[in-house]
């Protein structure tokens, strides 16, 4: 089946529901998500969306504290434009229907996280994305130029070279093949336009706070099709999750720590003050690095984050969600601290995009967590994802209205998909095993303290996982457990060869043989591209 629009979209989060929004005025808009349309990782976030918005506050503030948190690697002028959108991405997501929380004499209740010098987060309590993704998919669901194509999976980009088998010094995206996991059909989605709107890849390790759709899908497909990916060594890994063996890492938002809540070791010593001056609202990188050492010197578990010298009735009011969930695990966190680890969380880099969110595959974009935009540069600053998934969509929906009129060239004819001899597969355990192996070598070799010996060791181990699910993917017929796989296996080969070219320690990206910041030769993007 060949499925025909003006916009393609892949992917339902902040950045693919506001690119639609906007672009439906204009078209027919394909949108496909993996699972059913609010299964994102924006609808997990917690803590809020950050924008400028009181008179002690300026862009020049946020700009610094980005600069600064992202290690002096963020691309200034990217930072300025999105920091200067910030307060109408806010007003646009008001007028799509969002509620941020207020304060009783209904301001907006301003709440803070690492990094910020100042309160300019918006949130909805405890359930930022929640609200947000609530409100965005009442909206594409009620619009007459949205259809949405639920559990259907991406496989693979169509491009002109691909289609054509030429080489092109330029490249043409054309769509995607989807596999719709209802029918388990390949169905040719073909548009003027396609956006990745993929999010991240946390499912790359094995301990992650990102929902089981992060397979790193659209950074995988840009890579297979050309598309330059850039800085996929800053993974960025959330200081505080919960400590649990049934909790699936969940999170603990940085804004308890942004209300007060103090990081404690077991005997009740708080440690972040021999780490920063920020302390606990020291930038990620450096709260989750004092964890992992904290831990590894007292040989524990877990550290604690403490807030409970706050009043009940305050903490029950303000973190309501995460009230309710530490207390079905048996922790009361009005009473005692809670036990945290770090967790895979935001992945920084990924398909490289210029301010436009357009990637260097004509047509195709890149918007929010899979895109290298230069906002986030080494590490990404507490609540600026929301803000730069709405921010870029709007300028992607601008420039591709602009591009749809021109006069595009003929698209060739794009064959269905060809199965080819490929049968179904009597050996799921294949996948299964490969799926655990390469998360457990990505948290063992590639975490939050890396070495050149470890990367090069798991760099081997993820060739070889490669070569085994290349010759099962040509004989077996695929399945979205395949399609991922695949995916994060590529994810992790690109995060380790970018880590191995940056030999200096830089934000997120820690390396104990290259212990110093490196201004003179490492100070721009690690940039990787497949070779044809
Ligand atoms: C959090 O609530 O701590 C997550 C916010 C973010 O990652 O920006």
């Amino acid at each position: 089946m060949k499925i025909t629009s003006d916009f393609l979209i892949i992917g339902s989060g902040i950045a693919g529901l506001s690119y639609a929004l906007t672009v439906a005025e204009h078209g027919q808009v394909s949108l496909v998500t993996k699972k059913e349309i609010a299964t994102t990782a924006t609808r997990l976030a917690q803590g809020g969306i950050a924008a400028v918005a009181t008179i002690n506050d300026s862009f020049e503030q946020h700009m610094q504290d980005t600069m600064e948190a992202g290690a002096w690697l963020p691309d200034e002028d990217i930072v300025r434009m999105v920091v200067e959108n910030g307060p109408a991405a806010i007003e646009d997501l008001i007028n799509w229907g969002v509620k941020f929380s207020r304060k009783q004499d209904q301001s907006y209740d301003l709440t803070r996280e690492g990094g910020h010098s100042q309160r300019r987060i918006y949130h909805s309590k405890d359930e930022t994305g929640k609200e947000i993704e609530r409100a965005l998919v009442d909206a594409v669901q009620a619009h007459p130029n949205i259809t949405v194509y639920e559990n259907h999976v991406a496989v693979d980009l169509i491009t002109e070279a691909k289609v054509t088998r030429r080489r092109l010094k330029s490249d043409r995206c054309l769509g995607a093949y989807v596999l719709n996991r209802e029918n388990d059909q390949v169905n040719v989605f073909d548009a003027p336009i396609t956006v990745l709107a993929t999010g991240g890849a946390g499912k790359v390790y094995f301990y992650t706070c990102n929902p089981d759709i992060a397979t790193g899908d659209g950074i995988a497909m840009a890579y297979r099709a050309g598309a330059t990916i850039a800085n996929m060594e800053f993974m960025q890994f959330h200081p505080t999750t919960l400590y649990h063996p049934q909790a699936k890492s969940f999170l603990i938002s940085e804004a308890v720590r942004g209300e007060g809540a103090i990081l404690k070791r077991s005997d009740g010593t708080a440690f972040m003050e021999s780490y920063h001056p920020l302390k606990d609202l020291a930038p990620r990188d450096i709260v989750a690095r004092a964890i992992d050492n904290e831990m590894k010197i007292h040989g524990d578990d877990c550290v604690f984050l403490d807030i409970t010298h706050k009043t009940a009735d305050y903490i029950k009011d303000r973190f309501p969600h995460i009230y309710e969930t530490c207390l079905s695990y048996g922790i009361d966190m009005t009473k005692e601290p809670i036990p945290v680890v770090s967790a895979a969380h935001y992945l920084c880099g990924g398909v490289k995009a210029d301010s436009w969110g357009e990637t260097d595959i004509n047509h195709l974009f890149a918007i929010g967590e899979v895109a290298c935009s230069g906002l986030h540069g080494a590490n990404r600053l507490a609540s600026n994802s929301l803000l730069e998934g709405v921010v870029f969509a709007k300028r992607a929906a601008e420039r591709s209205l602009a591009l749809v009129q021109q006069a595009i060239p003929p698209c060739p004819t794009v064959e269905p998909w060809d199965t080819g001899s490929a049968k179904d597969s009597d050996e799921e355990v294949v996948v299964a095993h490969n799926w655990d192996e390469i998360r457990l070598c990505m948290c063992n070799y590639v975490g939050i303290v890396r070495s050149d010996k470890r990367l090069v060791r798991a760099l081997r181990r993820v060739q070889m996982i490669q070569e085994e699910i290349t010759d099962y993917y040509w004989d077996f017929l695929i399945t979205s457990d395949l399609i991922e796989l695949r995916n994060i296996t590529t994810v992790a080969e690109l995060i380790i060869r970018c880590a191995l070219r940056r030999k200096e320690s830089r934000g997120l990206h820690y390396n104990i043989n290259y212990l110093e910041r490196d201004d003179i030769h490492f100070k721009h993007d690690t940039l990787i591209r497949k070779t044809f």
